[in-house]
């Protein structure tokens, strides 16, 4: 398994507890974008059998299985998957322990796929096989979401860019001490249509302050 994978989930396993306290920030502004995000997951997968991709806690998962079909929610973390396992709500929902670079094994198809807080962790030299190994999960015209953050200095821990590295880095302390350096790559509204538009239909960008989301059909 690659570096980063084995980094970043050692990295949520740790930070699986105090994971969600990113979406309770006493912020009125980020409050708004977050609610705006929920209010455009409203039966966005009314009736489908979806995906979840890095689904983590559940916290997005929770919010789309009422409307789904069935929500298969995969994570590369133990700890996570505990979480949205202790969390569950729904009785069309099952987390699987499985790897998001690996999804062309998984044996069946989908028919939509919920990407949040994921595309910010994948080294940019795995995009594309990525985002193949997506769709080929995918029926034709299979609906996709993602929301991820928009880069705001001082938020997210440190920045770090480093001389030639296309992908850039967070430093992370989490409530037990311990820092962490985090693979985060930020999109802005250009970055996103030059990487979606070529392999996607009917895409639809969104950019806030604090975060971005992107919806699109599978051609
Ligand atoms: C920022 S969290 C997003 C969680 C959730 N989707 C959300 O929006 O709240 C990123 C998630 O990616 C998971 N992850 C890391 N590497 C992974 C991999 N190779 N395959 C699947 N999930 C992975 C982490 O364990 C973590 O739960």
């Amino acid at each position: 398994m690659a570096e980063h994978i084995t980094e970043l989930t050692a990295y949520y396993n740790a930070r699986a507890s105090e994971y969600e306290e990113i979406y309770h920030r006493q912020d009125p502004e980020q409050q708004a974008e977050l609610a705006r995000i929920a209010k455009q997951l409203d039966k966005l997968f009314l009736r489908l059998d979806i995906i979840d991709v890095a689904c983590g806690t559940g916290y997005w998962t929770n919010m789309v299985a009422p409307d789904a079909s069935h929500v298969t929610g995969i994570d590369l973390s133990e700890e996570m998957l505990s979480v949205a396992r202790n969390g569950t709500r729904n009785h069309n929902v099952e987390y699987r322990l499985a790897d998001a670079y690996d999804l062309g094994r998984w044996p069946a198809k989908f028919d939509g796929a919920l990407v949040n807080f994921w595309l910010s962790h994948v080294p940019k030299s795995k995009l594309t096989d990525f985002l193949s190994g997506l769709h080929s999960k995918l029926s034709r015209n299979s609906i996709v979401f993602m929301a991820d953050n928009v880069y705001v200095p001082g938020l997210g821990g440190e920045l770090l860019e480093e001389e030639g590295r296309e992908d850039t880095f967070n430093l992370r302390t989490l409530r037990n001490g311990t820092t962490h350096k985090v693979i985060k790559n930020y999109y802005d509204r250009h970055s996103l249509k030059v990487l979606f538009e070529p392999r996607s239909k009917d895409l639809d960008v969104w950019e806030g302050r604090f975060y971005w989301t992107i919806k699109y059909a599978v051609p």
